[in-house]
């Protein structure tokens, strides 16, 4: 088991795109981190080889954040390598459009058990090493400012990063005063062409600061969160005014 003082974080989701800008800076930040992927084993493998050059201890683990069991059995490899928690950083997701006369009930189990049910077990499993410790520990969740916004092809996936950021609340309530509970909702920042309803310049014309959000626009708020004693329960857009339309 590690017990050096270095301080620990759990991530899901470290594989994505935005993820694994997010767990390389969380290492560049003094971390040994701990990071899930699901089928991209190639990124993962990646992302581990560059965040071992700044933080030699970290790991990586197989989930399927949408079953409980397979969460509960990556957080019991990490009990068995580390003895503190200080950041979860819950990133797992998937994201497809569904038209919402369509939907099946495989696509809102899929994206619902991945999303919302996976985050709220993340949570519970971390919050039970978090309690038992004698310093703040923070969770950050990963949502979306579409969770406030009426996306008609996209019910399953906004409504369970809605569900996401009601967690967040809950269980800052619940945890307070050691477990610091906060959402991270970003716009756009990683453009799928496959995936989006809007071209770039069409979905930069609702953006009042006029571009797409840069994974850096992320790291520098969970910076900020990281250094933050005294906030808790909140959501924080990180979308250029996208929201103020
Ligand atoms: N990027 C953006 O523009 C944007 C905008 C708004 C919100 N967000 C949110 O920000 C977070 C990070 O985004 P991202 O760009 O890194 O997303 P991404 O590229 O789609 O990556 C998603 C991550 O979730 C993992 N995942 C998917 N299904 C899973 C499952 N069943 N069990 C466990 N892990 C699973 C993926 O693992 P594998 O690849 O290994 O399967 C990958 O690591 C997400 O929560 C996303 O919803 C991102």
């Amino acid at each position: 088991m590690k017990s050096s003082g270095k301080k620990v974080c759990f991530m899901t989701g470290a594989s994505g795109v935005l993820g694994s800008e997010i767990a390389l800076s969380v290492a560049g930040q003094g971390y040994t981190v701990f990071f899930t992927y699901h089928s991209s084993e190639e990124k993962a493998a990646e992302t581990l080889e560059k965040i071992r050059w700044i933080s030699p201890e970290s790991q990586m683990v197989r989930c399927d954040v949408s079953k409980v069991s397979d969460i509960g059995s990556a957080f019991a490899a990490f009990r068995k390598q580390f003895n503190r928690l200080d950041l979860l950083i819950a990133s797992a997701s998937n994201f497809y459009s569904t038209p919402l006369p369509e939907v099946t009930e495989k696509e809102w189990d899929d994206l619902v058990d991945t999303n919302l049910k996976g985050t709220f077990f993340t949570l519970q499993e971390a919050v039970k090493i978090m309690q038992k410790q004698s310093f703040i520990s923070r969770i950050i969740t990963m949502t979306d400012i579409s969770a406030n916004l009426i996306w008609r092809n996209f019910a399953p996936y906004t409504v369970a990063k809605s569900g996401i950021q009601h967690l967040t609340k809950i269980f800052a309530k619940t945890f307070a005063p050691g477990i610091l509970v906060n959402s991270i909702a970003p716009g756009t920042v990683t453009i799928n062409p496959a995936k989006e309803m809007d071209s770039e310049e069409q979905m930069i014309k609702k953006i009042p600061l006029q571009r797409l959000g840069d994974p850096l626009d992320i790291i520098k708020t969970i910076t900020f969160l990281l250094e933050s004693d005294y906030i808790t329960g909140q959501i924080i857009a990180v979308d250029g005014g996208r929201l103020l339309q």
